[in-house]
């Protein structure tokens, strides 16, 4: 079964993903970093070059066209579940986990390495609370599109084990 992690910047896609994967000898798979060894740069030059409607359109094909083994845990985008049908199609490939978290502790998180995210590089703690808030109500219901939902203060390397 192909795990995909779907939630906010932030709410720990790749870091739990990475450490599951290790513990169940599984392979990971990190959709981000797919396009960019795709298009040799990183998703930061991607969308300061060509804009977010080329790094979406990307996105959804590198999610469709990605050659990943039957059983492996692939950690998607922020923004990956809520553009061009790519929740409903993740639902019908594989196991759809929404990682949730507070605006609060995604902006802790996010500060830590904001430089990286073109989406909100450019704005300041205040602002970005704001704009967190915001997508996340508007990504909201695709977020809760997904088959299983978990709090990431509740995560922990056993979590792995609830999901299967
Ligand atoms: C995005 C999240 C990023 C990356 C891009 C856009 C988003 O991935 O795909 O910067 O729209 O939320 P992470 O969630 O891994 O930071």
């Amino acid at each position: 079964m192909k795990i995909f992690l779907i939630g906010f910047m932030g709410s720990g896609k790749t870091h739990w993903g990475k450490i599951w994967a290790d513990k169940h000898e599984l392979p990971f798979f990190d959709l981000d970093e797919i396009i960019e060894k795709k298009e040799h740069r990183s998703v930061l030059d991607i969308f300061e070059k060509n804009g977010e409607d080329y790094f979406r359109f990307q996105e959804s094909v590198a999610l469709r066209t990605m050659d990943t083994p039957d059983n492996c845990i692939i950690a998607c985008g922020g923004g990956a579940a809520c553009y061009a049908d790519n929740i409903d199609w993740m639902n019908e490939h594989g196991l759809t986990v929404y990682l949730h978290a507070s605006p609060n502790v995604l902006l802790d998180n996010i500060m830590k390495e904001k430089e990286k995210r073109p989406l909100v590089k450019h704005v300041n703690e205040a602002e970005l609370l704001f704009f967190i808030q915001q997508k996340l109500e508007d990504r909201k219901p695709y977020y809760e599109k997904a088959k299983i939902r978990m709090r990431v203060e509740d995560l922990s390397e056993e979590s792995f084990k609830k999901i299967v």
